[in-house]
């Protein structure tokens, strides 16, 4: 079996390439990736020597680059995580969103229809439902709820996923899509929350909430999302939509003094800053679906990923502190620096 990875050298996809070469070490593995400023070749420095892997550098909005890979490859099976994937950057600029997310996965389709492939797998986001209000605890998605997007990133997301429907049913492409709510975990980009808060913390910097850090995130320790989509690959249904999350919802402000106190730091570190445009609320996912058809569980408890992860990022200083003396601090500086401070009572 021969699959391409599109986004193998981002945070989830480098994950997602691990787990598969452990897992299924007969399978051909091939990395299609642009490396933008979120890709990282030192990511997949463990899977350069591995006669099964590959790395190709490629856009996938570049319709003539992605046919010619196909023609070369002939893959099986196509997973998509390569996307824009950053709500706050879709914020200042959306464009980039629409053009990857939106017509990169039109340029995949277009592709997989032409040279035929027995699997597509788009990757997507619980972020395609908007969000849920805070005190209707009793409520989550599910596959039947209603697309109802609220950042660019979700829309251009969103419009994916109804790209790849649209592809099944008119052409017969034999694509799957799945949902997945927030993960965490090893080769996480520090513009996330975690990881940001990780690095903060570990230099006694500010941790900046947005808001009021009421917000709610369903939390799933990476490599879970990873044996999900391998179920979905192997036993799920052509054509179906299967939401991936854990019940580990967690409010940002738990989030990050779970993660001061992991490490032993003081909470007066928490700065409250101007929130996100537009930002959700709250995101609770249903597994039922994959959890009754695939007999998919996650493995690890939140209290667990976050201990496992603050471990990885304390042994990996070198993989994200070059992260953060490039380009990173032009980015912190225009996210963050002219932010308005909140001040609340902690
Ligand atoms: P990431 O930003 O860490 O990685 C994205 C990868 O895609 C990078 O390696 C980047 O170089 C590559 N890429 C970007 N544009 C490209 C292009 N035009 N052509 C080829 N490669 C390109 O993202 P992530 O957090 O690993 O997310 C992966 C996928 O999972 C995304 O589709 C995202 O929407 C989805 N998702 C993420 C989460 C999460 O919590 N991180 C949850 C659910 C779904
Ligand atoms: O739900 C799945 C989605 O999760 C994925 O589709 C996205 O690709 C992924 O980035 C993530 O989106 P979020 O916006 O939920 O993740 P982020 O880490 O950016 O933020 C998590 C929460 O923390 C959110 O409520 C905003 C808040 N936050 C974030 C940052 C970076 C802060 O309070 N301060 C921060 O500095």
């Amino acid at each position: 079996m021969k699959i391409i990875v599109t986004g193998g050298a981002g945070f989830i996809g480098s994950n997602f390439i691990y787990y598969m070469m452990a897992k299924h070490p007969e399978d051909k593995i091939v990395c299609y990736d642009a490396l933008t400023y979120a890709g990282n070749l030192e990511t997949l420095e463990n899977a350069m020597g591995n006669a099964n892997f590959k790395f190709v550098r490629g856009d996938i909005t570049s319709r003539a680059h992605v046919e010619a890979f196909f023609a070369a490859e002939k893959p099986d099976i196509v997973v998509n995580f390569a996307a824009e994937s950053h709500v706050d950057r879709s914020i200042e600029t959306p464009d980039i969103f629409l053009r990857t997310n939106i017509l990169g996965t039109g340029v995949l389709l277009d592709c997989c229809r032409k040279y035929g492939i027995k699997r597509y797998h788009q990757v997507s986001t619980d972020e395609v439902y908007g969000d849920l209000p805070l005190d209707r605890p009793d409520l989550f998605f599910t596959e039947e709820t209603n697309l109802h997007t609220s950042s660019p990133y979700s829309a251009s997301k969103a419009s994916a996923d109804l790209l790849v429907q649209a592809y099944h049913r008119t052409y017969g492409v034999p694509a799957t899509i799945s949902r997945c709510s927030n993960n965490y975990g090893p080769y996480h980009f520090p513009e996330k929350l975690i990881p940001l808060m990780i690095a903060n913390a570990l230099a006694d910097k500010k941790l900046p909430v947005y808001g009021t850090g009421e917000n709610v995130r369903d939390w799933l320790y990476v490599e879970d999302h990873c044996v999900a989509i391998d179920l979905i690959l192997r036993k799920g249904r052509v054509g179906e939509v299967y939401n991936i999350g854990g019940h580990n919802e967690r409010t940002n402000l738990q989030v990050v003094e779970a993660i001061l106190q992991e490490l032993d730091k003081p909470a007066s570190l928490i700065e409250f800053v101007e929130d996100r445009k537009g930002h959700d609320r709250r995101y609770a996912i249903d597994p039922a679906k994959i959890h009754e058809e695939l007999g998919w569980v996650p493995a690890t408890s939140f209290d667990a990923g976050i201990r496992k992860t603050i471990q990885w990022y304390l042994a990996h200083k070198c993989w994200w502190q070059n992260i953060l003396s490039g380009d990173y601090q032009k980015y912190y500086e225009r996210m963050y620096g002219k932010r308005t401070k909140l001040e609340y009572a902690k």
